[in-house]
């Protein structure tokens, strides 16, 4: 009997790749019991009706369609549970990836093969055609953090970002259910919580340029990465949240103890006059780059922004008077140091400033 086989293919506004693509892929029924699934994330673009249109001629293309559960990681995680292949093939659907690799990548996982196969942009035989330097010298670095968050026996692999692999679906759901969907990097979360047990090998990948649209890859997701190195480093103990929380809260205390850094020396006021206005600013800066980064999915805007910011305010004003009470109590008891006094407030609000806001400012349970 055929192999049957899922290609899972995640878009966002990808309108004019996808038939191109699917054009591409559909021959290889001729050797497989094929399954295409393309999961849209509500594409503004049309790229849902084009491909239900297609999938009315071309009855082993299947449409998933999501609405309000945005993210790539999350729409292949979709994608891999629905599948009902023995393997599954994950690719962008932009034309970056090229289908001449996917035949190469399923028969390597055929008879007592790996269970996963990773397309890599870094093999030794790979070419990158579609990335720029910056790009390139940017996947450069985060292999080499993936690499050593990763279990080691993952050391050998080239590419842990990338968006192309194939996989044994029955052996792997239970690490598939598991995998954190918050980031972009579905394979870096799949390696992580399979803690070295899968079987892995490579094949090489050319990448290409994007012919149609625009790259979704921005800071937010770049950040995102970030927070899934820390994430490993913490045994996966830490929530996502409260990391991206913490490290948006270490900024708020450069920024505290810049400001009243310049209102001291520039502006003339004594530290206990120049606190408050530093543990406010601080704060408010903590809101803002919480709203873009930690909470983006629950982003706030416009008028809601302003509220968003009171009620963050007032969510932190009761850790804020502990923050400049403290720091203060520290300032003349302990020791007369601006510095020392800062941290020891900061560091007891913290928990109580990712508790709350979660909850009441951008309603997510914690
Ligand atoms: N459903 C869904 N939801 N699909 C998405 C989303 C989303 O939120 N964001 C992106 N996609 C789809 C795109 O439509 C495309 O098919 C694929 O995911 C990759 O997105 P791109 O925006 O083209 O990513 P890239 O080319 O910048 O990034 C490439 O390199 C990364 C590693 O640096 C891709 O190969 C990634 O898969 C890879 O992780
Ligand atoms: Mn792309």
């Amino acid at each position: 009997m055929a192999l049957r086989v899922s290609i899972v293919l995640p878009t966002y506004n990808e309108r004019g790749n996808i038939e191109p693509l699917l054009a591409q892929l559909l021959p290889l029924r001729a050797q497989w019991d094929l399954e295409i699934l393309v999961v849209d994330d509500d594409s503004a673009d049309g790229t849902a009706e084009l491909v239900r249109q297609i999938a009315h001629r071309e009855p082993c293309v299947r449409l998933i369609r999501r609405v309000g559960r945005s993210g790539l990681a999350s729409a292949i995680k979709e994608g891999l549970l629905d599948a009902t292949g023995d393997v599954a093939l994950v690719m962008d659907s932009d034309g970056q990836h090229e289908p001449a690799s996917v035949q190469r990548a399923i028969e390597s996982l055929s008879g007592a093969g790996p269970d996963l196969v990773i397309g890599s942009r870094f093999h030794p035989e790979a070419a990158i055609l579609g990335l720029s330097g910056r790009r390139e010298r940017g996947s450069t670095w985060a292999n080499a953090s993936a690499r050593f968050s990763l279990p080691s026996c993952y050391g050998h692999l080239t590419d842990y970002m990338s968006g192309f692999f194939a996989l044994r679906l029955e052996p792997l759901l239970p690490m598939i259910r598991a995998v954190d969907v918050n980031g972009f990097k579905f394979l870096y979360e799949l390696l992580a919580v399979s803690r070295g047990r899968l079987e892995t090998a490579e094949v090489p990948l050319t990448f290409q340029a994007r012919t149609y649209g625009s790259s979704k890859l921005d800071l937010a997701i770049f950040w995102d990465f970030l927070i899934s190195i820390l994430h490993s480093l913490s045994f996966r103990l830490l929530p996502r949240r409260a990391i991206s929380f913490g490290l948006v809260g270490l900024s708020g205390v450069a920024v505290q103890l810049l400001v009243t850094q310049l209102l001291t020396s520039l502006g003339g006021l004594g530290f206990k006059q120049a606190l408050p206005a530093a543990v406010i600013a601080a704060a408010s800066s903590n809101y803002l780059i919480n709203n873009a980064l930690t909470f983006r999915f629950a982003r706030l805007k416009g008028v809601l922004l302003l509220r968003g910011l009171l009620k963050f305010l007032l969510v932190a004003s009761l850790p804020v008077m502990a923050n400049v009470g403290l720091a203060s109590a520290y300032y003349s008891l302990v020791a007369p140091n601006a510095v020392g006094a800062q941290l020891a407030g900061i560091v007891v609000v913290f928990v109580w400033n990712y508790a709350a806001s979660s909850r009441f400012v951008w309603n997510t349970p914690n």
